[in-house]
């Protein structure tokens, strides 16, 4: 049996054939309608989730199995007092495999660890995303037809952003890759990023504050949220969270084929008379998180 934690736990092979698997789905999903005739999907979310949660609730409904969960640690037994390795144990008698999202890093690993049934991780805090990054990966290869050979750039709340430190984590392992990192300086990527996963890697990249010099250079820009839930103290957040507006001007300056990426939710980052730009890829993004959950359930459910 196995689960996902990062997206290191894939090999590159294992990825690709994930993604393959993704864009079949997406070519022909009647194909896969009755794949999981039968089997049941838990969502165990401990903290907030429109996507994540619903967009695995959505890939399993379309591979023909049924879902069951909870929203939130107030409508769990975690509000009174149940650990995640306890919890994870009775999950594993109700459903066949589980996605959960918990606030404290390393929950999911904690919850594999005691788990009958596959345990994906839907973001641990300020940790890792994996399958945002599945997500991501999917949506560059879809648009730009490779994950070779280009120029990312990855803006906004560099520190506490866990899809931004998944994303490097699996894109440094396709040659050609180099990453401009534009952050305020209080919002800079974590020292381990940066010397065990960057430098370690020798993988080239810079660090610049403004967001116009960079952008005419990148292939990809993946904005990111200020993540306010992160912040101890409200002061800050406030400071930060307008530093970067992604607005029709600034769109000027960048290529013709650069692709603009977000996790999502949107605050105040991408000025919203940006999303007729055709290099708009955000909301095709979310629909490349249901093609690529479908092909993690059945990959997931194979191996188990
Ligand atoms: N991208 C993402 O994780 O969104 P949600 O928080 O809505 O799941």
């Amino acid at each position: 049996m196995r689960h996902l934690m990062s997206p290191l736990d894939l090999s590159v092979e294992e990825l690709d054939n994930l993604l393959d698997l993704a864009h079949d789905i997406e070519r022909d999903p009647k194909k896969y309608a009755h794949a999981c005739d039968g089997l049941k999907l838990a969502t165990c979310f401990y903290e907030p989730s429109t996507r994540t949660r619903l967009s695995f609730e959505s890939a399993m409904l379309n591979l023909g199995g049924s879902v069951l969960g909870f929203a939130s640690a107030d409508s769990s037994s975690a509000a009174k007092g149940e650990s995640v390795s306890d919890t994870i144990r009775v999950i594993s008698c109700y459903a066949d495999i589980c996605a959960m999202r918990h606030p404290k890093e390393g929950a999911a690993l904690v919850a594999s660890q005691k788990s009958g049934i596959p345990v994906i991780n839907a973001g641990d805090g300020g940790h890792q995303h994996p399958t945002q990054t599945l997500t991501d990966l999917l949506t560059i290869r879809s648009l730009k037809g490779q994950l070779h050979d280009m120029t990312i750039g990855l803006c906004g709340d560099l520190k506490f952003g866990r899809t931004v430190h998944s994303l490097i984590n699996a894109l440094i392992r396709y040659p050609g890759i180099r990453f401009v990192l534009i952050s305020p300086p209080e919002l800079r990527i974590p020292d381990y990023i940066r010397e065990d996963v960057l430098r370690r890697n020798n993988i080239p990249f810079e660090e610049v504050k403004r967001l116009d010099d960079a952008i005419p250079s990148l292939d990809i820009l993946y904005m990111t949220r200020v993540q306010r839930e992160r912040f101890f103290n409200e002061e800050d957040y406030v400071r930060l969270k307008d530093f970067y507006i992604l607005d029709k001007k600034k769109m000027a300056l960048a290529k013709e084929d650069m692709y603009v990426l977000h996790p999502l939710p949107r605050v105040n980052e991408i000025a919203v008379e940006v999303d007729d730009d055709p290099r708009a890829a955000y909301f095709k993004q979310v629909q490349y998180g249901v093609y690529v959950r479908m092909a993690l359930i059945l990959t997931l459910l194979k191996w188990r």
